[in-house]
């Protein structure tokens, strides 16, 4: 299809259902609901999805769905969106804010889900007219903010057979009608490390007849952060930064056990992978050379989000057919997490930033603040995006090899 003609189609629809979406959006955003409590959220996504003739698929919980539209014959699209909201004090003065005390759509998930609503009604619309060259997977993904919705959606099948999946954020740092890009790493991964210590305890006197606990603790704190930044590339940015220490309850006894927690954060996804192991490892070899018994209790949080390169450039195609020449924008990697990733390890694809700004309002919010919101035309623009995105990726899926990459290949 061509670009202006799909433009042209975007064009009509939207005009017939922006207001309707905005609307959508506001009653998801006063009826805010946590993770894998979105029960409300996801029967009003599941009674649009089927009044258009589709067939949502629950998931086995109650919260999120997931719902194909179009052929199985030719290749599957996955477009995901998160639905959940964050335990968060709604702090804006708009007849839409929140209603349920403590719970906010902080992160801009209601606006994520009613841009993946949007895009589900045009694309059955093409489906139904036959313009659809393959399959593509709607993902009402529960929980990210957990995090593990995405683990979720991945135990129930939700990606297996799918080529390719894209996914979108609010960014309130990027005007309306842009669309923030970058191929590789986007996101970060942030863990959580328990260390605990034990030894006999004894007399401070006599610290060589016992195990001196303060001592090989305070080494531990000191000397794994330092071999970390000798023993992982400098370029990964892997640290590792103490929260909260605690042993011993007497100037003159040295306690039998201790403990210090942290977090672990990291840019790079190899680096993030072989943390773990060589953490303990350090640990064990500090510990034991102080005589005392060390133990890690390490928490997964979320992997980066490492965008595909074919994928960023299928979106920046979208964005330009859909937006414009100048909509896309360069964007940096954050160090905050989104579960995203989990799905980006199994199957390529990519996640763009929505601009939400205002530009004429001169307000710049963040997202996980009560007063966060958005300029709601970048509903419209997120529908065109995604819907356009799914359309270019259909297509490059199936379309033949140009005469040029035919003689490459066989170069
Ligand atoms: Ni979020």
């Amino acid at each position: 299809m061509q670009g202006r003609e799909l433009r042209g189609e975007l064009d009509a629809f939207l005009a017939e259902t922006e207001q309707d979406l905005v609307a959508f959006r506001r009653d998801l955003h006063s009826h805010p609901e946590l993770a894998f409590a979105e029960y409300r959220t996801t029967q009003r996504i599941a009674e649009r999805l089927t009044a258009a003739g589709l067939v949502p698929s629950v998931l086995p919980r109650g919260t999120g769905l997931i719902c194909d539209v179009g052929r199985g014959d030719g290749p599957t699209v996955a477009l995901r969106a998160d639905i959940d909201a964050l335990p968060l004090q709604d702090e804006k003065e708009l007849p839409y804010r929140s209603t349920v005390p403590g719970s906010c759509h902080a992160c801009g998930h209601d606006v994520h889900t009613t841009v993946l609503l949007g895009t589900s009604l045009f694309l059955a619309q093409q489906a139904a007219a036959g313009l659809l060259p393959g399959r593509v997977r709607l993902i009402f993904q529960p929980a990210e903010e957990l995090p593990g919705g995405a683990l979720e959606v991945m135990a129930q099948g939700g990606i297996s057979g799918v080529d390719r999946i894209f996914g979108l954020h609010c960014d309130p740092r990027v005007d309306v009608g842009q669309i923030g890009l970058k191929p590789g790493p986007i996101t970060s991964a942030c863990d959580k490390l328990v260390i605990r210590v034990s030894g006999p305890g004894g007399h401070t006197a006599r610290p060589h007849l016992t195990a001196d606990l303060v001592f090989a603790l305070a080494k531990i704190l000191t000397e794994l952060p330092a071999a970390l930044s000798r023993r992982v590339d400098p370029r990964s940015s892997l640290s590792l930064v103490w929260g909260r220490v605690s042993a011993g309850s007497a100037a003159n006894a040295i306690p039998d056990d201790g403990v210090a927690e942290g977090t672990v954060r990291c840019l790079d996804e190899n680096a993030w992978h072989a943390a773990p192991d060589l953490i303990k490892s350090l640990l064990e070899s500090v510990a034991g050379a102080y005589g005392v018994e060390a133990t890690m209790d390490y928490t997964r949080g979320v992997p980066p989000v490492v965008n595909d390169e074919v994928s960023v450039e299928m979106l920046a195609e979208a964005a330009e057919r859909a937006l414009g020449a100048s909509a896309v924008v360069p964007t940096q990697q954050s160090l905050g997490g989104e579960d995203f990733a989990w799905y980006l390890e199994s199957i390529p694809g990519a996640f763009a930033r929505l601009g939400t700004r205002s530009p004429e309002s001169g307000v710049t919010y963040d997202i996980h603040q009560g007063t966060f919101d958005v300029d709601e035309r970048a509903i419209a623009m997120g529908v065109r995006l995604m819907a356009t995105t799914a359309l270019t990726a259909l297509f490059e899926g199936t379309r033949l090899p140009a005469a040029d990459e035919i003689t490459s290949a066989l170069a």
